[in-house]
């Protein structure tokens, strides 16, 4: 077993997933406003230790992605921020990419750009204590897209940053992200996802990255927030089952999903369901951001330096989602 593969493996090992705390500064801004609390280096940092050091992070969370400002922070207790990581027994991870910005040839969608310098950015990570990176790559869904450029362009960026990431002895994360916004049917998002993940593979394997040392982190299968076409929790599961399964290569050893604005329950009860029905050798785990911290941020606004029943808030999801990536969580647990 190579050494990437089993880095992959521990990160999702006995329902393990990942917190994904990598908002930029600006999205996390957003975040605590959103709750009244001014966003400053120390709260944002002290929001994020709240949650790191929670008892949960031990036996839930085999991966935490941070942001760069992140990794570099010190603790309460001045120790550096993947240090802590380490020892609640998770991995350190960081997402690498700079953001998405305008694709131009077709100035309605994004291409995620960060790939110049990136071989010397991604030996700094790993001298700070990194063993896995995320670049997302962010799509919308409607009649004319994501189109072939976008499709094309950013399996290749993603392509070209796995190599480098490999390169440097981190497992990649590969995030092809389709937005739950709009008003496609959970077929279209279907189909357009499958072509998505087709296409990143392709050029995966055209680079000559290593498949049995990354993970995958997809969207469900899920219609448009705006759709008229309602699906049951049971169809998200099978459909998304059935996109993997026709898309994704089998040496993949995991696969994370992001929680893409579903409610934390939702989020939940759809990685069961997913795992319940999981006829595939592939790990199905969770790669969630708002859905593993919004309640405990929530929570935490009322009283910043009181971080016990936020922490409890954060153990209690991340130890229902390690259920729901086990298929054996249930509503009734939820009480
Ligand atoms: O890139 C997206 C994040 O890592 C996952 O965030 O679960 O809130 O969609 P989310």
């Amino acid at each position: 077993m190579s050494e990437l593969n089993k880095i992959a493996l521990k990160i999702l090992e006995k329902g393990r997933g990942i917190l994904a705390a990598d908002e930029s500064n600006g999205t996390m801004t957003k975040r605590l406003e959103g709750v009244k609390i001014l966003s400053t280096p120390e709260n944002r940092l002290l929001f994020r230790e709240t949650l790191f050091s929670a008892s949960g992070m031990t036996k839930y969370i085999g991966g935490v992605i941070l942001y760069d400002e992140t990794i570099r922070q010190k603790t309460s207790k001045n120790r550096m921020i993947p240090e802590l990581i380490s020892e609640m027994g998770s991995t350190p991870g960081i997402k690498v990419d700079t953001g998405a910005k305008v694709l131009a040839g077709s100035p309605n969608e994004k291409i995620t750009e960060g790939l110049d310098g990136l071989r010397e950015r991604l030996k700094e990570y790993y001298k700070l204590g990194a063993r896995f990176t995320k670049w997302r790559g962010v799509y919308s869904i409607s009649k004319n897209y994501p189109s072939k450029l976008s499709i094309q362009s950013n399996a290749h960026a993603l392509a070209r940053y796995s190599a480098l990431v490999q390169e440097t002895n981190m497992v990649p994360i590969v995030e092809p992200e389709l937005l739950m916004d709009g008003e496609h049917s959970s077929r279209e998002c279907f189909s357009k996802t499958s072509e998505v993940i087709k296409k990143c593979f392709e050029e995966l394997i055209l680079h000559k990255v290593d498949l049995k040392g990354i993970l995958l982190k997809p969207n469900m299968i899920l219609s448009g927030n705006k759709s008229k076409d309602k699906i049951s929790n049971e169809e998200v599961a099978k459909l998304t089952l059935k996109c993997l399964k026709n898309s994704v290569p089998s040496e993949v050893p995991g696969i994370a999903f992001l929680s893409g604005g579903q409610s934390e329950i939702e989020a939940t009860e759809n990685l069961d369901l997913i795992n319940k029905y999981n006829d595939t050798d592939f790990i199905m785990s969770f790669s969630y951001g708002r859905a593993l911290q919004q309640s405990a941020l929530k929570y935490w606004s009322k009283d910043i330096h009181n971080s016990e029943g936020s922490q409890q808030i954060f153990n209690h999801r991340a130890k229902m989602n390690a259920l729901a990536a086990q298929g054996k969580w249930s509503k009734d647990l939820e009480n």
